[in-house]
């Protein structure tokens, strides 16, 4: 993180930084850990129990991420620690790279781009890069949260119908935007586009799946922003090249980052980026700024703003 993004923590922390590069725990922050009353993590560092058994003194955990799957909540739990994120600060960021990724994927942008880099745009050609239509067409959003919803605010104004999936029933989106919750089979089975906003959770892994991905149509464009292990990434390599379904457009993979000689990358009709939903500078501020906000209430033994563990405080 850049120091002046960290401003709102001088003087009232002693901060212990860890190298940007590897990612994790380095050396000297292992060191440091026994001494250690708060971490603030990023979503490439795994905080599990035996990171926790030697920081003894951690009272809260913040995470610079609203995703929380690094974190074994269960355990920080059990140990009392509350465990805050950055909920809100990246909603309208990436919604706008998943309709990017909808966009890019539908109408081909990786083809066409390199075909014309490499001398291939000979004339304008009517059948030339033809990709799949948008408005009017059906995007199936599966996890109507705060994501969930501006991707459908996205989807509405392109002229999309809106169908989506989740736990509860979302009232508001229903009636603005005239989106109607389905099973999510049949959300599988009618979408032309299939956009992901859920969190990676034991009942999420692997949602995406040989079985979900051959229930979807030939013609279906899967969109991920969420968190790449929700789809299996065998399955989406086979689905891609055997014509399950027509396009992937990714920014997340599993694992993370992907390997630049990884089969995905080799696939003409899959779209990816290296998970840069949040990167725009208002967001990343933003996201630090809760962080701060979150470090700084858990040091001083406050409630924190915003925390994914509330039940810490109930006892
Ligand atoms: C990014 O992936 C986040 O969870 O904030």
């Amino acid at each position: 993180l850049p120091v002046d993004w960290l401003k709102p923590l001088d003087g009232r922390v002693r901060l212990i930084v860890g190298p940007a590069d590897p990612p994790g725990f380095a050396d000297h922050l292992l060191q440091a850990l026994p001494e250690a009353e708060g971490l603030l993590t990023l979503l490439t560092d795994r905080v599990d129990a035996a990171i926790l058994d030697r920081a003894p003194h951690v009272r809260v955990i913040s995470n610079v991420a609203v995703g929380f799957d690094n974190i074994d909540i269960a355990e920080c739990s059990a140990r009392k620690i509350p465990v805050g994120n950055t909920p809100g600060a990246m909603v309208e960021a990436t919604a706008d790279i998943a309709m990017g990724l909808l966009i890019a994927s539908a109408r081909r942008f990786a083809e066409a781009s390199s075909d014309a880099r490499e001398g291939h745009w000979k004339t304008w050609s009517p059948i030339g890069w033809l990709g799949a239509d948008i408005s009017g067409a059906v995007i199936g959003i599966i996890g109507m949260g705060k994501i969930g919803k501006a991707m459908a605010r996205r989807a509405h104004g392109f002229g999309m119908k809106i169908i989506y999936a989740d736990t509860s029933s979302q009232p508001e989106i229903e009636s603005s935007l005239g989106a109607i919750r389905y099973p999510l089979d049949d959300l599988l089975r009618v979408s032309d586009y299939i956009s992901l906003h859920i969190p990676l959770m034991n009942s999420t892994r692997g949602l995406i799946n040989e079985s979900t991905l051959r229930t979807m149509k030939p013609s279906a464009i899967v969109i991920n922003t969420s968190r790449g292990p929700i789809v299996n990434t065998t399955d989406l390599c086979r689905a891609l090249r055997e014509g399950w379904i027509a396009a992937a457009g990714l920014d997340v993979t599993d694992p993370e980052p992907l390997p630049p000689d990884h089969d995905l990358y080799d696939l003409p009709n899959c779209f990816i980026l290296p998970h840069i939903g949040s990167a725009t500078h208002g967001a990343r501020r933003r996201m630090a700024e809760m962080a701060c906000e979150n470090v700084l209430a858990g040091l001083e033994g406050k409630r924190l703003p915003y925390c994914v563990n509330p039940q810490v405080y109930e006892t």
